[in-house]
């Protein structure tokens, strides 16, 4: 939905308020920056949730499927609380995200642990809390977690990815099903087959089921249709050689949400009819009991959430050839642009009541020619001190920032009627210099 001519979908409880101000969770965009300064997420706690109970009423509710979001794309700790609070499962990818989400006190034995090279250390990490589902990629990892388990008496309940060679439409960088991958075990090869072999050997394995995620940010339902063919048939072919039935089928994550005009991503209910569709008549059609399907996703929950909000420094008219608005981020906050080619849409939060007069092209501030986080957009007049707000900036934003130029990330702010709670603080440049040593013989001179 646009709003009075605006470029700007306007995501969750997102709105123009009577001052012709952006409004978010009944906070008005402009007292927020001033209040908590810019760059500055904002987390609509009641999209994020609606989102959640989308899937939870969609997958959980009427296919009896499991749902565990995929923290890569946000987390924090209050994030933690209300994905256990929604009652879905959590994907975590690394120690930190898996101490995120302990600390958090987020029930251990929801949580799927990720990630295509875990370090023993963050293995044992998971095995000593008794992680839920500890996903294998290789034959390293299974022999590893064989070995820790083993030294801790337990058996560790794993779940197989492999790589089923789907390729989902969608951008390069981002398909992850193909054959030619670093996640998984091929199926085509053998060496999923060889995969699940070894784990049904090994002694404190507890081999519960297998995984595979084909991409990010798909719009076409039939590559998860495909997926879930593929998978099936391998179950088959699991069952025929080892005569071990698959129990669990994660079809990981992947849906795409809408970023900008031309972009129609599938609805929850109808992802979810689809996929339960499609594992139903292929377990049916290979004659094998149904899996507990779980899926893993991530920027559909988050993503719409999230909204950023900067402070317009610099404009710069280069006459006859472009107008660039400058903001006080960038690549650092958000560098999906400078690496996909991502396109957002935004506007000025302060004139969101306003007709778009002009067209420019919003620059960050590091130092790279290539931090441009939005090119040819039509927004108001903007001028120096106006906040501009860029949408759909929940997934992979927060998470993927960086301290390029030294620039500490920002603050983010939960949002909801009318109330705004901080849950991660603006770094500061004592957090820049807080790992920093000068060493003694330089110290001396
Ligand atoms: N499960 C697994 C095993 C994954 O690797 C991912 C994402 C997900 C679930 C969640 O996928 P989602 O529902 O969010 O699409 N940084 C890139 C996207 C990388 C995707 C990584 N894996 C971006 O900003 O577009």
């Amino acid at each position: 939905m646009t709003h009075g001519g605006l470029k700007m979908r306007f995501n969750g409880t997102t709105r123009v308020n009577e001052k012709g101000h952006l409004e978010i969770g009944g906070c008005d965009c402009v007292e927020l920056a001033r209040e908590f300064g810019t760059p500055l997420y904002v987390l609509d706690e009641e999209c994020f949730r609606q989102n959640c109970r989308e899937y939870r009423r969609f997958f959980m509710e009427k296919y009896g499927a499991d749902v565990v979001y995929a923290g890569k794309t946000l987390l924090n700790m209050a994030v933690c609380r209300i994905v256990a609070n929604e009652g879905l499962g959590l994907d975590v990818g690394s120690g930190g995200e898996l101490y995120t989400a302990l600390k958090a006190g987020f029930p251990a034995e929801r949580i799927f642990f990720h990630g295509n090279n875990k370090s023993p250390e963050e293995l044992a990490m998971a095995i000593e809390n008794g992680v839920g589902r500890i996903m294998a990629d290789n034959m390293h990892e299974l022999e590893l977690l064989n070995g820790l388990a083993g030294g801790n008496g337990k058996k560790v309940p794993v779940i197989i990815r492999v790589t089923p060679g789907i390729e989902a439409h969608t951008h390069e960088y981002i398909k992850t099903g193909q054959i030619d991958s670093k996640f998984g075990l091929v199926i085509e090869n053998g060496q999923a087959m060889a995969g699940v072999k070894r784990a049904l050997e090994l002694d404190n394995i507890d081999f519960k089921g297998l995984h595979c995620h084909i991409g990010s940010q798909i719009f076409e339902l039939d590559s998860y249709c495909h997926a879930a063919a593929v998978m099936l048939s391998f179950v088959r072919m699991v069952y025929e050689e080892t005569g071990c039935t698959i129990g669990e089928l994660d079809l990981g994550g992947g849906l795409g949400v809408y970023y900008v005009e031309g972009d129609r991503p599938p609805l929850i209910r109808d992802y979810a009819d689809a996929v339960m569709g499609a594992v139903i008549e292929n377990a049916l059609k290979q004659g094998t009991p149904v899996p507990r399907v779980i899926v893993e996703p991530g920027r559909s929950i988050s993503g719409p959430a999230g909204t950023t909000l900067y402070t317009v420094g610099a404009v710069k008219e280069i006459p006859g050839v472009r107008k660039y608005v400058t903001v006080d981020g960038g690549m650092g906050d958000n560098p999906r642009p400078a690496l996909y080619q991502a396109r957002y849409e935004a506007c000025l939060a302060n004139k969101a009541a306003t007709p778009p007069q002009e067209t420019v092209s919003i620059a960050g501030k590091y130092c790279e020619s290539g931090d441009m986080l939005i090119w040819d957009i039509r927004l108001p007049s903007a001028a120096p001190g106006d906040i501009l707000a860029v949408s759909c900036t929940g997934a992979y934003n927060y998470s993927m920032s960086m301290n390029y130029n030294r620039l500490p990330r920002p603050a983010m702010v939960l949002v909801n009627g009318g109330g705004a709670a901080l849950i991660n603080r603006r770094e500061s440049f004592h957090d820049l210099v807080k790992n920093d040593i000068i060493p003694e013989r330089l110290a001396a001179n």
